[in-house]
């Protein structure tokens, strides 16, 4: 049974929305208790196909990991098998997470490649070289993936060849239980990164520096548990403002960091929006007229234009009255939504890592496929913009990342529904 995402575009947005915690911070955090000797409270956990993936990780491996209202309490446990499920470890790019802690745990961990949104090539070399370095082995059979540290990891110094965010987690998770101290350098800066730092110090880890370049780890034998309340989500805090932008309106986001997603606030603005930060939690986005276009902008490393974004801000630009182009330097494939802003009368070019946005005069609803997670919803804002109505196919990528996205655009005044499709 696959999902479709159906909206009627026209109306302009108004309202407020609270933002959820971070799907890029909680999946870090649930591969992070399975280090802990005592339970683990995340709290505001959204209900994300990509966490029930994570969910079922822990079960597989021998952990109790249960919903209470809107917290996950993962319980520990003796690990039954150092084995990751293939299911969800082939559908989600975050399983490749769980290959740190389980090694830490069982002095070994077997897995098949993780899987994920398709944005290009997705190696793990840099997880993987880390980990060799900290003493652990690695073997490939057939399609399987075995690592192994009998006698555990021992911490390093060591530099990351490029900032990515994943290897930075893999690499802090491992440290955090290693013999002796380990210095990660040319770290990823994200703020998923002090997030579960910030995690780990609160189960008894010793780390300085998340969130900066450098990071320094006192390795612990045992960590404990925590409750934790993982930080609001900037790209769903993004989607909002850009929705925002593609439909008219205004809509005050409550509980977000505006500086975490402040270039994509800064764009918005460049574009013609109006932004108003109301104190350290909530920000105001409106557009009364149209959008002009902003030239090129670059996506980066943070605190860079992030990624995710990047078919976000393009969905808003579409109708402007001059021309934006994007260039996307993290992944190969960030654009696969071009052909559905197409469908929908976009004048847009997709070459490599750029997607060139001329000016469209309207764009029309039309039947759509969701290529990726934040694609599908950079078709979803675009459709806001759109007359008549659209239909996004293959709606669960959407859901790997935002609980209801019909929900979060009805509550702002979209009319929007999801349905379930029969596939013949
Ligand atoms: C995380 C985010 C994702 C975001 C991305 C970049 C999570 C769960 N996902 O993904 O939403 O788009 O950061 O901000 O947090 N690379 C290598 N070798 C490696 C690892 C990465 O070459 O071992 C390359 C990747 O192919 C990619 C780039 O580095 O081109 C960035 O990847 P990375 O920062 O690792 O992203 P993820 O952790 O997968």
């Amino acid at each position: 049974m696959s999902k479709a995402l159906v909206i009627t575009g026209g109306r302009p947005l108004s309202g407020s929305v609270e933002i959820p915690s971070a799907k890029n911070s909680v999946l870090p955090l649930l591969a992070a208790s399975v280090l802990c000797t005592q339970p683990v409270r995340l709290t505001r956990v959204p209900r994300l196909s990509d966490v029930m993936r994570c969910t079922a990780i822990l079960e597989a491996i021998g952990f109790s990991a249960r919903r209470e209202g809107t917290d996950i309490l993962v319980e520990p446990a003796a690990l039954r098998s150092a084995n990751l499920p293939t299911g969800p470890v082939s559908s989600m790019r975050a399983s490749v997470l769980f290959l740190a802690p389980v090694l830490a745990r069982m002095g070994r961990v077997e897995t098949c490649m993780p899987g994920g949104c398709r944005l290009g090539p997705r190696p793990i070399d840099i997880h993987l070289d880390g980990l060799v370095h900290m003493g652990a082995t690695v073997k490939w059979k057939a399609d399987r993936l075995i690592l192994e540290a009998p006698r555990g990891l021992h911490g390093i110094d060591y530099t990351l060849r490029f900032p990515s965010v994943g290897a930075t987690e893999t690499l802090l998770l491992a440290a955090a239980c290693a013999r002796g101290a380990t210095v990660l350098r040319g770290a990823a800066c994200e703020p998923e990164i002090r997030d579960l730092a910030e995690f780990l110090k609160a189960c008894g880890a010793s780390i300085t520096g998340a969130g900066g370049p450098v990071i320094c780890i006192s390795g612990r034998r045992e960590l404990g548990g925590a409750v934790f309340s993982p930080l609001p989500d900037r790209i769903v805090a993004a989607t909002v403002a850009c929705a925002v932008a593609s439909a008219g309106g205004q809509a005050t986001l409550r509980r977000c960091d505006p500086f975490a997603f402040s270039p994509v606030l800064a764009a918005l603005q460049q574009a013609g929006c109006e932004v108003e930060l109301r104190g350290a939690e909530e920000v105001c986005v409106a557009r009364t007229g149209q959008l002009k276009g902003i030239g090129r902008v670059f996506t980066g490393v943070y605190p860079g234009f992030p990624t995710d974004a990047a078919p976000l801000l393009a969905a808003a630009l579409l109708c402007a009255a001059s021309e934006s182009s994007i260039e996307d330097t993290v992944f190969e494939n960030r654009f696969s939504c071009s052909a559905g802003f197409a469908a929908m009368g976009a004048e847009v070019e997709a070459a490599g890592h750029v997607l060139e946005i001329r000016p469209a005069k309207r764009l029309h609803g039309a039947h759509v496929r969701a290529g990726d997670l934040r694609g599908g919803a950079a078709l979803a804002l675009a459709a806001l913009a759109a007359e008549g109505e659209t239909e996004i196919a293959e709606a669960e990528h959407i859901l790997r990342g935002y609980e209801d996205p019909a929900r979060l655009l009805r509550d702002l005044g979209a009319k929007t529904a999801q349905k379930n499709e029969t596939v013949s």
